[in-house]
């Protein structure tokens, strides 16, 4: 018998049924009136070594995702597995906050804005070194060794680290946010919006250079932004999100050229590169994102979709496997067709 050498890809994070609900309080007495689902039943998971893409409209909850994942908040309910460098998985959302700190360095987060997220009053030592010195890392000069590392390996010469961050551009203050998500060496990198405050040129500079070093450091990525251009070249499969719920989950070829949930589908046609074929029948996404605190009943998107029927205005879709690994939560997936956008082979934002 020939054996199978093919190794399967192995989970590094696996999310099922997560939710975050924001309380709304009101009045003298403070009364809880109702919740804000920022994250309303959510499964994914992300493969070791992997991009998973995270996109949806602003407000759909994926900041709030992320966040659970690291536990900078407590999930309302659900399981976050993630696998220890030891192999284990451990339920991040259950875990006692001493048990925290230890798997922070296996997580780190790079985030949206360079130009708010780094302390102007810190030297680039002290902001890249910070997560080396919060957990007891190294002495001094260890940390400064460690802190030159970092700084090469994301393009900046360790002489910097005595420079304050005005000295530094746009894409040069994301750098450094990106070599203190790395000093700890993470296995786990949650990069929320990670170019969308940098010109367009230098968005296609940070991209390759976190691909590179995803490379280098065989690091996991879950990419969050709200435009599919922007994760169709970094991620190996995309998740979309809507007002608090998965939509669509799929290999990124997959999802672009095929997609089956009508939301993705609109998304695609306000991307700049329709397929010609398919120009006659853009997908046009009208009307308001639903609100996550008073949603329609049955399937969030069905106000805004052209395509719902009656069922979709009073039953929930749920999120099924429709073909291997692509998931769906739409209950008209299998029988309607919606056009895609042709994958162009080239580098960088497009
Ligand atoms: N701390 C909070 N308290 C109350 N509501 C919150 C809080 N954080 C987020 N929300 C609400 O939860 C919902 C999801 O927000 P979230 O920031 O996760 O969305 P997002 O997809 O990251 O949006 P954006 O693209 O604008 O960053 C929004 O309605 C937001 O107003
Ligand atoms: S379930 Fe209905 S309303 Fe929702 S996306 Fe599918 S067709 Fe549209
Ligand atoms: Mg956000």
């Amino acid at each position: 018998m020939v054996e199978d050498t093919k190794q399967a890809p192995q989970r590094l994070l696996d999310v099922t049924d997560l939710r975050k609900y924001f309380p709304i309080k009101k009045g003298f007495l403070r009364r809880e009136v109702g919740a804000i689902r920022a994250v309303d039943d959510v499964s994914f998971f992300i493969n070791e070594g992997e991009t998973l893409g995270l996109v949806g409209e602003s407000g759909c909850g994926k900041t709030t995702t992320s966040r659970c994942i690291l536990r900078a908040v407590d999930p309302t309910d659900g399981q976050i597995m993630f696998r220890s460098a030891v192999g284990e998985f451990v339920d991040v959302a259950k875990l006692p906050q001493s048990q925290l700190r230890l798997l922070r360095r296996e997580m780190q987060m790079i985030f949206q804005d360079p130009f708010s997220s780094l302390n102007p009053r810190m030297t680039l030592l002290d902001i890249v070194g910070e997560p080396l010195l919060n957990n007891g890392i190294g002495n001094r000069s260890e940390r400064e060794e460690r802190v030159a590392d970092a700084l090469e390996l994301v393009g900046l010469r360790p002489e910097f680290m005595r420079r304050y961050p005005h000295a530094f551009s746009g894409g040069q203050r994301q750098r450094i946010g990106i070599a203190r998500a790395l000093v700890l060496r993470p296995r786990l990198i949650v990069a929320d919006e990670p170019v969308s405050a940098l010109d367009v040129s230098v968005q296609a500079q940070v991209l390759n250079l976190m691909m590179e070093l995803q490379e280098e450091l065989d690091l996991t990525y879950l990419f969050v932004a709200h435009d599919l251009s922007v994760v169709k070249h970094i991620s190996d499969r995309v998740a979309v999100m809507y007002v608090g719920k998965m939509v669509e989950v799929a290999v990124s070829q997959e999802l672009f050229v095929q997609p089956r949930h009508p939301y993705t589908a609109a998304l695609l046609s306000s991307n700049p590169q329709p397929d010609p074929r398919s120009r006659s029948e853009r997908v046009v996404l009208q009307g308001e994102v639903a609100n996550p605190a008073d949603p329609p009943p049955g399937c969030y998107f069905n106000p805004r979709c052209s395509y719902a029927t009656d069922i979709c205005r009073t039953q929930a879709p749920q999120l099924t496997e429709i073909s291997p690994e692509h998931y769906v939560s739409c209950h008209r997936a299998e029988e309607i067709e919606l056009p895609g956008v042709v994958m162009a082979d080239s580098n960088g934002i497009g």
